[in-house]
């Protein structure tokens, strides 16, 4: 066993539907497969109607699930709506809402526009807002219950970060709903959680985030003790699990899936890795000669 192989067993998420948004590509896409070779039904949304077609096509005739296209941008609440509305026709109920959708790109902060700036927030912080809004109205008319919400977040939501600035005052706020909202709709019979993911390539983050030659100046693996970077399997496992009712008491969470990239960046004396082996000997005898002196 390692951690490329797929962790639950076969019918793990049988019966559950689950809506993926930006399910079309990148760690969505991964982890709508993963959802529908353990039984699930899968309604994968985003803007661009072609690209999710395509996908669900793939995916269906790669595991042999039921995976329905349906464009929605989540910025647009009534889109959202028409969205739930749409999968509801289509497959009876809604059991899950993975918000995965998000928009990033790097740039100082006295570089963007006010509307710049709102693109990101409107795609993470109030596109999260529209489908958690929309979703979870619906489960407490209908008294439905055993549902469950999964964010997607990043380290940054915690600790900040230049350079992507919008994205990390929106993630904040995701992380922020994520944690109200999991005490106060607990009585609704929802969960809510979140992954904050590490650095995992996919086309759309790495494209925009390491353009060009970054990704060879800025080799992202160096910044994770565990020495690399993310395989979607291992991501797609923790989602999978967190989604099932295996994970009944989990609620108000965020797992960080990282290789403990933040921490190293965060512990003040991490950058000592640096120093070689042979010179500790010197060190700890400068340190010992210093006793009794002070
Ligand atoms: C400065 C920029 C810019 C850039 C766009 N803008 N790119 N400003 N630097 N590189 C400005 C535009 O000039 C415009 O402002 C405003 O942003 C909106 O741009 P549009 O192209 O009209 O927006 P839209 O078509 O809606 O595209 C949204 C997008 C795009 C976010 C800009 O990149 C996108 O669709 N991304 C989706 C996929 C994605 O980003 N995935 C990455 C997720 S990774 P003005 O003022 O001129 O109108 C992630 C975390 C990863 O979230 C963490 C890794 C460890
Ligand atoms: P990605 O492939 O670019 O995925 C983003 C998805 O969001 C796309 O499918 C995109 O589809 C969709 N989207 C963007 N704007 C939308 C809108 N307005 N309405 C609906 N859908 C929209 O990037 P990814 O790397 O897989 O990212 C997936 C998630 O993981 C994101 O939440 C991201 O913040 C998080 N994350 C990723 C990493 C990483 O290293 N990859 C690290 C930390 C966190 P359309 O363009 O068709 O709309």
């Amino acid at each position: 066993m390692n951690y490329t192989e797929k962790m639950l067993r076969e019918d793990a998420l049988k019966g559950k539907n689950i809506v993926v948004t930006g399910g079309g590509s990148g760690l969505g896409k991964s982890m709508t497969k993963y959802f529908l070779e353990l039984g699930a039904h899968v309604a994968i949304t985003s803007r661009n109607l072609e690209k999710l077609k395509s996908t669900a096509k793939e995916l269906e005739a790669e595991t042999g699930g039921k995976c329905i296209p349906l464009q929605c941008d989540v910025r647009h609440y009534d889109q959202v709506e028409q969205m739930r509305d749409d999968v509801i026709k289509e497959l009876g109920k809604v059991d899950v809402l993975l918000n995965n959708a998000a928009g990033n790109f790097i740039s100082p902060t006295e570089r963007l526009s006010a509307n710049a700036f709102d693109v990101i927030i409107d795609i993470v912080l109030k596109g999260t807002k529209n489908c958690t809004l929309a979703f979870g109205k619906n489960w407490i008319d209908t008294k439905q219950k055993n549902t469950t919400v999964l964010n997607i977040v990043t380290t940054y939501s915690w600790t900040g970060s230049g350079y992507v600035v919008p994205s990390a005052a929106a993630k904040a706020g995701v992380l922020a709903m994520t944690r109200s909202l999991a005490v106060e709709w607990a009585k609704y019979g929802m969960r809510f959680n979140a992954i904050a993911p590490g650095p995992f390539p996919t086309e759309g983050a790495w494209d925009r985030l390491m353009p060009g030659n970054l990704k060879d100046k800025f080799d992202m693996s160096k910044k994770v003790p565990l020495n690399r970077v993310g395989e979607h399997q291992e991501l797609a496992n923790l989602a999978a699990y967190l989604v099932s009712d295996f994970s009944a008491y989990v609620n108000g969470e965020v797992i960080t899936i990282d290789g403990g990239e933040w921490l190293k960046g965060a512990g003040e004396f991490n950058l000592l890795e640096a120093i070689p082996e042979e010179m500790w000997d010197q060190l700890e005898a400068m340190i010992r000669s210093k006793k009794g002196k002070s």
